[in-house]
């Protein structure tokens, strides 16, 4: 005989935790699996280890779809602040990082510990090391068989994320079974993703590896002014995770180094005010040290004064320096993005309660959605969004 839930949900992340301990204080007997031997895997990594939960400023227009309006209900229903008063009421301390962005004072695992509380709280069953191997519509719900017997469900939830970090647990499942169903996705990509270079970007950047900068960069309709990491294998920090989001094979990165200055004006000015000071010199005030240096080699102007600078070298030096261009390689791809950008298409997902139009016994919430956030805490307020717009309707 298979065992009955009213609701069972494939994938403890943080939307499947979420999910099911909103379902669980709402008198819904529900059972959690994972195919991993651990809930939360992402959970515990994010945010270098502290968890950026998520952005007090997070808005529709921090997330991409081919839908864009789709995320607007949910993400209105459960808000920041109400994720935040959640964080609270467990005694959790925090820090705002930069604008907006909550982070735990102390580990993700208390994050990670806060909603295993939750779902203890709220009766959930969860159940690890747990293969689905396959799922059917029975009558008005689900039959799910796993490595662990037949399961009866009044309602199937897939919350299995996206595809970044495979050994991590991620997997392709909730595309595959929304394929099952007839429910197309939208290309997936990796996002949020450092940068790799070609030959000739890695020979020059390699010995720069561990310089950070504050640049703005521009792409599409995607603007950012964060932090730029030069690393070993290639670029990384918050602006080009950012960007990464826009990029698409055979696209520049367009690299503004001083993004707070008029160049042009500036260097005009000194040529008068100071005529012997050395370029070199004057750029390592503004720039890190090693990539001012490096810059003056890379133009042949390591000796050069500002009095010898001609009308014509200001403006191909503010060409190099407000509009460096890159062309990289390619991303590090799956194995380091931190999310999917893409997913099930969300034009046969219901917006109030995640069900599939279709077939109102399943229901998709999380990554595995074509709702892809910026980086700063958006992808996680999405999990806990979606599954409590899931939840509350079950
Ligand atoms: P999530 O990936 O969390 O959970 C999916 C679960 O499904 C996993 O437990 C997995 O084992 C399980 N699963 C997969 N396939 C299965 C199968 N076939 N059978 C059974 N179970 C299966 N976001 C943010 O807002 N702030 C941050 O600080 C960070 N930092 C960050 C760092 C790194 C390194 C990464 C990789 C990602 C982030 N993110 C982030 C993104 C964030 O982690 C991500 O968007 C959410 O975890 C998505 O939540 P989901 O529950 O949808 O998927």
């Amino acid at each position: 005989m298979a065992q009955k839930f009213d609701l069972v949900i494939i994938g403890a992340g943080a939307a499947g935790l979420m999910c099911a301990a909103t379902a669980g204080y709402i008198g819904r007997k529900v059972l959690l699996i994972d195919h991993a031997n651990k809930a939360g895997k992402k959970i515990l990594m994010s945010g270098g280890g502290r968890c950026n939960f998520t952005n007090l400023n997070s808005a529709p227009a921090n997330f991409f779809s081919q839908n864009p309006s789709f995320c607007i209900s949910a993400l209105k229903r459960y808000t920041a602040q109400d994720f935040l008063d959640l964080v609270e009421r467990h005694g959790i301390d925090y820090v705002e990082k930069a604008a907006g962005q909550l982070f735990c004072e102390h580990s993700a695992k208390d994050i990670l510990n806060m909603l295993l509380t939750e779902c203890e709280w709220a009766g959930v069953e969860i159940r690890l090391n747990t293969k689905v191997n396959s799922v059917k519509v029975q009558g008005s719900g689900m039959a799910i068989k796993t490595s662990g017997g037949e399961i009866g469900a009044g309602k199937l939830v897939v919350a299995t994320g996206g595809l970044s970090i495979p050994t991590m647990g991620a997997t392709g499942f909730g595309y595959e079974l929304a394929r099952q169903f007839g429910l197309p996705s939208v290309q997936t990509s990796a996002a949020l993703v450092p940068f790799v270079l070609t030959s000739q970007w890695k020979d020059r950047l390699e010995p720069l590896a561990g310089v950070a900068v504050d640049i703005e960069t521009k792409l599409g309709k995607g603007r950012y002014k964060e932090p730029m990491l030069i690393t070993h294998r290639g670029l990384s920090g918050p602006a080009m995770l950012q960007i990464s989001s826009w990029w698409k094979s055979g696209d520049a990165l367009n690299i503004n180094l001083l993004p707070e200055m008029d160049l042009a004006q500036q260097l005009i000015e000194l040529r008068d005010i100071s005529p012997k000071r050395k370029l070199g010199v004057w750029l390592a005030e503004h720039l890190p040290k090693r990539l001012a240096h490096a810059f003056v080699e890379w133009e042949s102007l390591a000796e050069t004064s500002f009095a010898d600078l001609s009308n014509v070298q200001i403006k191909s030096l503010q060409e190099s320096l407000n509009n460096w261009q890159i062309k990289p390689a390619g991303t590090e791809g799956w194995r380091t993005a931190e999310v999917t950008m893409g997913g099930i298409d969300t034009d046969y997902i219901s917006q109030q309660s995640f069900e599939v139009k279709s077939l109102p016994q399943l229901a998709f919430i999380g990554e595995v959605l074509d709702v892809t956030g910026e980086l700063g805490g958006h992808n996680f307020q999405w999990a806990w969004s979606s599954a409590v717009a899931c939840a509350q309707a079950s």
